[in-house]
Formats: structure tokens, sequence, C-alpha cells
């Protein structure tokens, strides 16, 4: 025994009575067998067994920082939202993911990244929940769990599969621009820091006055956009899996706080009918040539999590969270995900997941939902229905909704209406033809070559010649011979798309 180290202040059980012993169970003696009224042991057993909540499904792999959001532009003719104002400063937290690879999943693996952000604002808490790419894989919520499962592990093996992955995507051709997005050099960022992140979807913004106007989110990384290429993201994965979550903390921790620009695209609502790209549809972009950037404000994270858990794994995020003077979208993705998360957190923290610290608004809560499991705020003897004569207050709006906008029609099971430009490989091939450069463009024809040799077989195959052609003709056929001839390099190990 070395009585002489025990800590004699020592520690407590959760009822904060003394604790007798964090090392030595109660016996029969010094070889007996163990005492069942040794409380404190049994509750550190048990508590030890529940001590993982459910990873999110998906984006489990991820970390993030607080920080502040600085408005320094006037937008007060799109939005009258309080934290858009000139010289509004909010406090935010942030946090990064990959999609597809589980909690202890290597960071560097090539995928999309999840860019989200939740702002403590005097008018309650607003979430952004994006990505850093400005697009998606798909444009109806009914094919999202089809999509993750997709891209996450075979049923029987357990494994990762590039097989399923095209067979997904080369079935559902809306892919072929996030696709091109994920091939390319942003499938592979060098840190979260050095990452754009985009809220991707159509949002409404309202004014003082009422007006309305759909806007698109930019965050443009003051870092610079970086990039690993192939082997060196194979070779982190192996040395460093939590190469990002490590990259972001010992940059906070070092004084060195990352920064991103925020800038919007404006579209005046009555544009968005005869825009030329449904502006509703999350598989494309707007020109910035027809709705330029408009530069907002700053955010900057300069604080990091005092405890991974309570303030990074517990944090619930979802675009349905809004605030006066920002709304929602006819983009179906949207309202899908305006459902998805606040139900995902019930399941995966709790009913009352919302009252957690990282999670609760700064501003006074009121609201008419009661009890559950773990509730510890409550409204006292307060009426718990409305209307009431004991003089709480409640919500009473009547008329057309302010962020609302019209819909009618019969109820029907339909792809969106296609405006004039729409279809579903152009804009990916604007991506490869006008946006990469030569470089870019054999990098993605090695990349899809050699994801294409790890494991597709046909009738994928020959589906995915096809959907690449469609992207550019040019590019398609140099997939094909690279395939063809066997010389594509070897995928990198470990990567889920090769
Ligand atoms: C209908 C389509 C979608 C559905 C049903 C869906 C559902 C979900 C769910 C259930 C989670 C886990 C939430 C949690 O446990 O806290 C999640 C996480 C996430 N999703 Fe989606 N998602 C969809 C599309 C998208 C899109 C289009 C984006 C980006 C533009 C996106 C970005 C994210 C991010 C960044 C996270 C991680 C949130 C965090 O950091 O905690 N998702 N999604």
């Amino acid at each position: 025994m070395t009585d002489n180290i025990v800590n004699k202040t020592g520690s407590t059980m959760s009822t904060g009575a003394p604790a007798r012993s964090d090392r030595n169970s109660l016996s029969v003696g010094p070889n007996g067998p163990v005492l069942l009224h040794d409380v404190h042991f049994l509750e550190q057993m048990a508590h030890f067994n529940r001590e993982k909540v459910p990873e999110r499904q998906p984006h489990a792999k991820g970390s993030g920082a607080f920080g502040v959001f600085e408005t320094t532009e006037d937008i007060s003719a799109y939005t009258k939202a309080a934290l858009f104002q000139k010289g509004a400063k909010t406090d935010m937290l942030a946090r990064f993911s990959t999609v597809a690879g589980e909690s202890g999943s290597p960071d560097t693996w090539r995928d999309v990244r999840g860019f989200s952000l939740k702002f403590y604002t005097d008018e309650g808490n607003y979430d952004l929940v994006g990505n850093n790419t400005p697009v998606f894989f798909i444009r109806d919520g009914i094919k999202f769990p089809h999509f993750i499962r997709s891209q996450k592990r075979l049923p029987d093996s357990g494994l990762r599969d590039n097989h399923m992955q095209w067979d997904f995507w080369t079935s559902n051709p809306e892919t072929a621009h996030q696709v091109t997005y994920l091939m390319g050099e942003r499938g592979l960022p060098l840190s979260w820091r050095h990452m754009n992140g985009y809220g991707s979807h159509t949002y409404m913004w309202i004014n003082a006055a009422g007006e309305k106007f759909w806007v698109k989110y930019h965050f443009h990384t003051a870092q610079g956009m970086r990039f690993f290429d192939n082997a060196e993201a194979a070779a982190m994965a192996g040395a460093d899996a939590d190469y990002h979550r490590r990259d972001l903390f010992e940059a906070i921790a070092r004084g060195e706080f990352p920064v991103w620009k925020l800038s919007v695209q404006i579209m005046p609502y009555v544009d968005a009918a005869e825009y030329r790209f449904n502006p509703f549809d999350l598989t494309k972009t707007w020109a910035h040539a027809d709705y330029p950037l408009i530069p907002v404000g700053a955010m900057t994270l300069n604080r990091n999590p005092e405890n991974f858990f309570a303030q990074i794994e517990q944090a619930a995020f979802s675009p349905g969270n809004t605030v006066p003077g920002i709304g929602l979208s006819p983009d179906k993705m949207l309202l899908a995900r305006a459902f998805a998360y606040n139900d995902a957190q019930r399941n995966r923290i709790g009913t009352n997941f919302h009252q957690l610290p990282v999670n609760r608004p700064k501003v006074p809560v009121n609201t008419y939902m009661f009890d559950g499991q773990m509730a510890f705020d409550h409204s006292g003897a307060a009426p718990t229905y409305v209307p009431n004569a004991g003089g709480r207050p409640w919500a009473d709006e009547t008329g057309p909704a302010d962020d609302g906008w019209e819909a009618d029609g019969e109820m029907v099971r339909s792809a969106y209406t296609l405006h004039a430009e729409d279809d579903d490989f152009g804009q990916a091939g604007t991506l490869v033809r006008d946006v990469f450069n030569d470089a870019q463009r054999d990098a993605l024809v090695d990349q899809v070559a050699a994801s294409l040799l790890g494991g597709v077989r046909e009738p994928v195959l020959g589906r995915a010649f096809a959907y690449w052609k469609s992207v550019d003709t040019g590019v398609g056929k140099r997939i094909e011979d690279k395939v063809f001839s066997g010389n594509a390099p070897k995928p990198a190990e470990g990567m889920g798309e090769g």
C-alpha cells in the first residue's frame, strides 16, 4: 500500500459524500469476495457502462472550438437578424467533421468535411450546419439514409467499399457536381483551418421592412485553402488519425486563432422563379457573375473546449434553428433536415439536450415543452398550457408567415421543376473545364481511375465511365483509358473513395 500518496481531501461520491476508496474495493479479507454494499464501487462500475452516448450518424468524427462572429458591414437592407447588424459581436461554437467515418476514424480520409456553426445570439441560438463544399450529392431528403449507408460499410464484412459508393453515385446522376468536388483537392483538406465553409442550401433573409431575399453563405478561410495529396493523406491517416483535431486544438492553444470571412450571395425574392438554375436545388451553385459576393463579417475561433465530451460530443446543431430575419427555403433537403437533427439529438443525447450548457441559449427560454428524462430547467408552478389565466405569455401569430413562401398545387411525388439550364452534369462539367487547371484535372483523372480500380465491378464500372463522359467527354475517356491500361496510381490505403 502507498498510503503516503493518498490525497487526504479525497474524492466524493456523486451525492457529495466522501468516497471511501478509489483504489481498493471492499472485500471480505484481503483475498475474499467483493461486497455488494460497496456502493461507491458499484456506482463507478455502473456509470462507466453508460459513459458513451451513440455517435453521430453521420459526421461522427470531428472536433471544434468556441469563438466570436463580428459583422463588419451594413447588410441591414437584406436581414434584420440581430447578429448580422453592423458592429454586432456574437459568441459562437464551430464543429468540423468528416461525414462517413466513425468516431475513431482518421481525419485525413478523402471525404466531404462538415462545417457546423452555432451562434448564441441576442434573439436565441442560430445554427448554420454546412460543409466545405457549396453543393451536395442529392436533392431529395428521402435519398439521404441510402446515400449515407452506401458510403459507410458493407453489411457482411463491415468493410468500406468503392463498388457500393460508385453504385449509388452512378445511379443518382445528380451526385456528379459534388463527386467532382470530392474527387478533386477539396476531398483532402490540409486542415480544418485551411478549408472554406458553405451554408450550401439557399436560405431566406428578411429585412426590417419585411422584404424577403434568398441567400447563400460563403465562409472563406483567411488561412488560405490548402490540401494534402493522396500519399500525404494516407501516411497521415496512419501516423496521426487525429491530425485535424490536433491541428485546431494546438493552433488555438498557441494563440494562432483561425479566421473565416463571411460573404453572401443575395438573390431578390422574385428572381427565384425564373433563374436559369433552380435556386433551391442543392446540387447547384449560383454563378457569381449573376449574384456577386457581398461581404458581411468574420468569425474567429479563439477558445478551445475545456471538456471534449460536454462541449463537442454533446453539441447539438440543427439547420432548423433560425432566428428572426432568417428563414428556410423550399429546398426539399433543407426541409428534411429541419426535422432530422433535433430528432437525432433526442435519441443521441437525450430529450432535454437543449438544456445542456453548450446548447442552451443565452436568452431566457419560455417554452411549453416539459419534463422528460433529465429535465433540470423548469418553470415552477407556472401554467403548463395555453391560453392560461396565470399570466404566462404564449405565442399567437396569425396570417402569412413573415419567412414563408407561396406553394400551392396537387400533392405529388416528383423531381423538382427544371429551370432553363438545369441538368445533372452541366455545372460539374463547368467545374472540371473552367475552374480546375491542368494539374487539378490530371489529379481528378488519376483519383477517379484509382478509385474505380479499387474494386468497382460491372455493371457499375460501365456506368461510371458513362457518368464521367457526361461530365466531360475528354475527362471521361481519359478515366476509361487509365482504368483499362491499369496504370492508374494505386488508391491510397485506408481511403474510402480510393
Ligand atoms: C436530408 C438530408 C440530410 C439529413 C436527413 C441529415 C441528417 C443528419 C443527422 C441525423 C446528423 C447527426 C446529427 C447529430 O447527431 O447531432 C447529421 C450531421 C451533420 N450533417 Fe446532415 N443530413 C442531411 C444533409 C446534410 C447536408 C446537405 C449537409 C451540408 C450541407 C449536412 C451537414 C451535416 C453536418 C456538418 C453534420 C454534423 C453536425 C455536427 O457537427 O454536430 N447534412 N446530419
